[in-house]
C-alpha cells in the first residue's frame, strides 16, 4: 500500500509539473487578443464628452484616431475629453449665477474683466480648443479663392506666413497659442498670447477674429514630440484644414 501511494504521490507531481511547462503556452495564446481588444476599447467615442452646464465643447470633426500619425490618438483623446472638457466645465462654475450666463463666448471674450482669471482661463481655453479642433482635418487641403489671395498680398506667399506662424509658436515661452487674425482693418495678422488667452480678449498684443490657432502647450503634442515642439508645429500644418480656415476667414470679414 506505501509504495502505491508513493508511486501516486509521484504520479500527481510529474502531471503538476507537466501543467504548469504547458501553462504560459496557454496564458499567451488566451490573453493576446484580449490585450488587443482592451487597447481598441481604450478609445471611447468623443460624441461622449458633454461638459456640464450651458458652454459646451464643439463636436469633434473626426474619430479620435483620425489625426495620425502627425497627432496621436491618445493625445487627441486627453486633449479633447480631459483637458477641452474641463475648460468646459470650469466655465460652466464660475459664470454661474452671474450675468455671464446669458452671453455668447464670444461676448464673454470681448467684454472679460482680465482680473477675472477663472473666466479668462477657461473662457479662453473653451474657445481656443473649439477653434483648434475645427481647422484640422485628416484631409489634405490647400489655401484657395480669397483667403489665397490675401495672404498673398499681405505675406508674400503661403510659405512665408507658415513661416511667420511657425516662429510665433516656436518662440512663444511656456505654454500659449500661435495665431493667424483678422484685425479690424481686414487686414492678416500674426501673433502669439500666453496660456489661453486670445486675440478677442483686450490688451493681449494681438486684436482680431481668430482664424488659425496653434495650440503651443505641452499637451498638445508631448506624447509624441516629448520637447520637440517645431516638429509639432511642422506636422500641424500637414493636417490644417484650409476649406475650414477660409469659411472663418469669408464670416470674419463679412461681420
Ligand atoms: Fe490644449
Amino acid at each position: 500500500m506505501r509504495n502505491k501511494g508513493i508511486f501516486l504521490g509521484l504520479l500527481f507531481a510529474g502531471l503538476s509539473l507537466y501543467s504548469c511547462k504547458d501553462q504560459p503556452e496557454n496564458i499567451v495564446e488566451v490573453t493576446l487578443p484580449e490585450e488587443q481588444q482592451e487597447q481598441k476599447s481604450e478609445l471611447a467615442s468623443p460624441d461622449s464628452v458633454k461638459a456640464d452646464g450651458k458652454f459646451q465643447l464643439v463636436k469633434l470633426p473626426y474619430t479620435y484616431d483620425a489625426l495620425e500619425p502627425y497627432i496621436d490618438a491618445k493625445t487627441v483623446e486627453i486633449h479633447y475629453s480631459k483637458h477641452h472638457l474641463g475648460y468646459a466645465n470650469n466655465l460652466n462654475k464660475a459664470v454661474a449665477g452671474t450675468d455671464l450666463e446669458s452671453k455668447t463666448l464670444e461676448e464673454v471674450l470681448t467684454g472679460l474683466d482680465m482680473e477675472n482669471k477663472a473666466v479668462r482661463n477657461n473662457a479662453g481655453g473653451l474657445y481656443n480648443h473649439n477653434l483648434y479642433w475645427e481647422i484640422l482635418s485628416p484631409e489634405k487641403t490647400q489655401p484657395s479663392g480669397a483667403l489665397l489671395e490675401k495672404i498673398n498680398a499681405d505675406f508674400g506667399s503661403v510659405d512665408a506666413l507658415i513661416a511667420q506662424l511657425s516662429e510665433a509658436g516656436a518662440k512663444q515661452f511656456g505654454s500659449g497659442w500661435a495665431w493667424l487674425v483678422v484685425n479690424k482693418d481686414g487686414k492678416l495678422q500674426v501673433g502669439s498670447t500666453p496660456n489661453q488667452d486670445n486675440p478677442l480678449m483686450p490688451n493681449v498684443g494681438i486684436s482680431g477674429t481668430p482664424i488659425i490657432g496653434i495650440d503651443v502647450w505641452e499637451h498638445a503634442y508631448y506624447l509624441n514630440y516629448q520637447n520637440q515642439r517645431p516638429k509639432y508645429i511642422e506636422a500641424f500644418f500637414n493636417i490644417l484644414n484650409w476649406d475650414a480656415v477660409a469659411k472663418k476667414y469669408e464670416e470674419a470679414i463679412n461681420k
